[in-house]
């Protein structure tokens, strides 16, 4: 080998091993942090509403099976709302009725528009990118109101056949997407209907039967891919629910 040739090669070769020299102490001493992907990190880990003032919000849409987050937004007439889009799992559609605004919701990416609403009514809001099972329940709303202050009002709506329930209850299965595919009157929908779910002996997708008690209930929302129903499609998604929130949900169910 020649002279030149050993030179180039231990020169790369130093070259390289600075290079990892560096980056292995940026990241122990300058606490340097990659994130995976954008919805990991603030402020697009969540859905939120921010209010800058009574007529200008931003609303941070998280999309995911098979809801929007953070849920129905009202509004007074005149606010303009920048909406900042982004998907928690797969492509889904964000298309607001009457408004020119339609988005895509994309992994890993945040989109973004800005609409101003003048005329009061409610604007539904639909995910319009075949997502799946629950498809077509992945919806949410904006309701203009003369008088109104800007917030969420996910799951003050009317829950059909919801006999037993108290309005905390509805408000939370509300919110927390349950009941985009869990009906509470019987009725079929993409997963097992909450009417006298609880007590009853269920036939699950391995052949094994089981009774639904508090432990399948917890079970069943804590880790979803074990414990499904057969005939039902595994595609019950892990839901960030409180400690709390999962005993008000068990609660609400036994009532139905
Ligand atoms: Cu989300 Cu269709």
């Amino acid at each position: 080998m020649d002279k030149n040739e050993k030179l180039a090669i231990s020169l790369a070769a130093m070259t390289v091993s600075l290079f990892g020299i560096a980056i292995v102490f940026a990241a122990v001493t300058k606490d340097i942090n990659v994130p995976g992907c954008v919805t990991d990190v603030k402020p697009f880990d969540k859905g939120q509403l921010v209010v800058h003032a009574p007529n200008r919000v931003e609303l941070h849409v998280l999309a995911r099976m098979w809801s929007f987050e953070p849920g129905d937004l009202e509004i007074a007439p005149g606010t303009t709302v920048d909406f900042y889009l982004s998907s928690k799992d797969v492509v889904h559609g964000f298309m607001i009725e009457r408004t020119n605004i339609n988005l895509m919701a994309v992994p890993g990416a945040v989109n973004y528009a800005r609409a101003e609403f003048t005329e009061p009514g409610t604007y539904h809001v639909v995910c319009h990118e075949f997502c799946g099972n629950g498809h077509h329940n992945m919806m949410s709303k904006i309701v203009v109101r003369e008088g109104a202050s800007p917030q969420i009002i996910a799951g003050s709506g009317e829950v059909p056949g919801a006999v037993g329930l108290s309005d905390a209850d509805k408000s939370l299965l509300q919110a927390k997407t349950c009941l985009a595919c869990h009906s509470v009157d019987g009725s079929p929908s993409v997963g097992p209907t909450f009417k006298g779910l609880f007590g009853r002996t269920e036939t699950l997708v391995d052949g094994t039967t089981r009774v639904v008690d508090e432990a399948f209930l917890r079970e069943s929302i804590a880790e979803p891919s074990k414990t499904v129903i057969k005939g039902f499609p595994p595609s019950m998604p892990k839901l960030p629910l409180s400690e709390q929130e999962t005993t008000q949900i068990v609660e609400a169910l036994k009532k139905l």
